[in-house]
C-alpha cells in the first residue's frame, strides 16, 4: 500500500493591495459594510481596474496571470521540499480562472517548471483545490511518486466591476503544495467530493463576461454542503470533530466559515483564515490558508486538517488529511 504525503509548499500573490476604500472609487459602499458582511478588509489584484495592463497581453510572460502566479508557488513548493520539476510525474493545476480556453493552464506551467511528467488542469471552482488534493492523492496510490498540486486564479479577470452586489469579494493568488509517496495508507484519511449541476445558474460567467451570482443563495448552500460534506469526510476518516486540531474552510465569507464551524462544533482558534486579506481566491483560498498556517505554527507532525470548500456547479469538497509524515 501506498499513499500520500505533503512535503512541501509554497504560495504567491500580486504586489498591488485593493483596500475597500479603492472599491467605493468605484461603486457605491464602504469599508464598514464590505467588511461587515464578508470580512475582508484586502485583496490582491493581478488584473483589473486597479493594474495597469502590462503592455503585451501574453500569458507566457505577462505580469500577473493565472500561471505566472501558479508557477511561482509551484517553485517555491518544490524548493521547498529539495526537488526540481524533472523529479513530478504529475502537475496537476487547479483554477477556474485559466489564461486561455486552449490548451490547459497547466501547459505553461509546466514549462517554466520544467516538469518531468504530465500536466492537466482540475476545474472545480472554489472546490478545485480539494478536488486536486484527492486526485492527486489517488494517482500517488496508483504509482505516482510525487504529484505537483497548485490551486491559482486570477479571479479579479472575471468580476464584474460593475456589479456591486459581489466585486468586492473576489481576489488573486496561488498556493502549491508537493505530494509525495511513502508506504502505508499515508496522510488522506477521509474525503468527499460532490456536486449539484441544477444549480449552474446561481454562479456562473459566460465567455468574456463577468461572474453573475445570487449570493444569498449561494450562502445558505454553501453552509448546508460545507457542512455535510464535512461530516461524511469525518465519517469516512473515522474521526469526531475534537480529533481536528485545524479547519481550513473555503475563504469566501467571514460569515460563510463562521456559521460552517459553529454548525460543526469548532471554536474560532481552529479555524484557518486568510480572507481578512486575500478576499476570495476560488482555489487559491484553501492552500492560501494551509500554508498560511504552516508557516506560523499552526501545524505540526500529526495533526488531522480539516479542509472544506464549496463553489460554483455548485461543487462541494471536503478531506480530513494528517499533517506531516514523511
Ligand atoms: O466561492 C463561492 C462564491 N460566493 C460566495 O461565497 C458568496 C456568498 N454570498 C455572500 O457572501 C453574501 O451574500 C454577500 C457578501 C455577497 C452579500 O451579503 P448579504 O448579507 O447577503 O447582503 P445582501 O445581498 O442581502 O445585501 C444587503 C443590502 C441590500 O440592500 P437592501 O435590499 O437591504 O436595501 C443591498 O442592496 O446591502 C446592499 N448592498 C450593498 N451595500 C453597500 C449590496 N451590495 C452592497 C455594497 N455596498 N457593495
Amino acid at each position: 500500500m501506498t499513499g500520500a504525503v505533503i512535503t512541501g509548499w509554497g504560495t504567491a500573490l500580486p504586489d498591488r493591495i485593493v483596500t475597500n476604500e479603492d472599491i467605493g472609487t468605484l461603486f457605491e459602499t464602504t469599508d464598514e459594510w464590505i467588511v461587515e458582511r464578508s470580512g475582508i478588509h484586502t485583496r490582491r489584484a493581478a488584473t483589473g481596474p486597479f493594474v495597469s495592463p502590462p503592455a503585451v497581453e501574453n500569458p507566457e510572460d505577462g505580469l500577473g496571470t493565472t500561471g505566472t502566479l501558479a508557477a511561482e508557488a509551484g517553485g517555491k513548493a518544490l524548493k521547498f521540499a529539495g526537488l526540481s520539476g524533472r523529479d513530478i510525474s504529475m502537475l496537476i493545476l487547479c483554477t477556474t480562472t485559466p489564461d486561455q480556453l486552449i490548451p490547459a493552464n497547466s501547459a505553461a506551467v509546466s514549462a517554466v517548471l520544467g516538469i518531468g511528467g504530465g500536466a492537466m488542469d482540475i476545474n472545480a471552482a472554489c472546490a478545485g483545490f480539494t478536488y486536486g488534493l484527492v486526485t492527486a492523492s489517488g494517482m500517488v496510490a496508483a504509482g505516482a511518486a510525487r504529484v505537483l498540486l497548485i490551486g491559482a486564479e486570477t479571479l479579479t479577470r472575471a468580476t464584474n466591476w460593475e456589479d456591486r452586489t459581489n466585486a468586492f469579494l473576489f481576489g488573486d493568488g496561488a498556493g502549491a503544495v508537493v505530494l509525495e509517496a511513502v508506504p502505508g495508507e499515508g496522510s488522506l484519511l477521509g474525503w468527499d467530493l460532490g456536486v449539484d449541476g441544477t444549480l449552474v445558474p446561481l454562479l456562473y460567467a459566460h465567455h468574456g463576461s463577468g461572474m453573475a451570482m445570487r449570493g444569498k443563495e449561494v450562502f445558505r448552500r454553501a453552509v448546508l454542503a460545507t457542512v455535510e460534506s464535512a461530516t461524511t469526510s469525518l465519517e469516512k476518516a473515522k474521526v469526531g470533530i475534537d480529533d481536528i486540531a485545524l479547519f481550513v474552510p473555503h475563504q469566501a465569507n467571514i460569515r460563510i466559515m463562521e456559521a460552517c464551524a459553529t454548525r460543526l462544533g469548532l471554536s474560532k482558534d481552529r479555524v484557518a483564515s486568510v480572507i481578512d486579506r486575500t478576499g476570495n481566491t476560488s482555489s487559491a483560498s484553501i492552500p492560501l490558508a494551509l500554508v498560511d498556517a504552516a508557516e506560523n505554527g499552526r501545524l505540526h507532525d500529526g495533526d488531522l486538517v480539516l479542509l472544506a470548500g464549496f463553489g460554483a456547479g455548485m461543487t462541494w469538497a471536503s478531506a480530513v488529511w494528517r499533517w506531516g509524515g514523511k
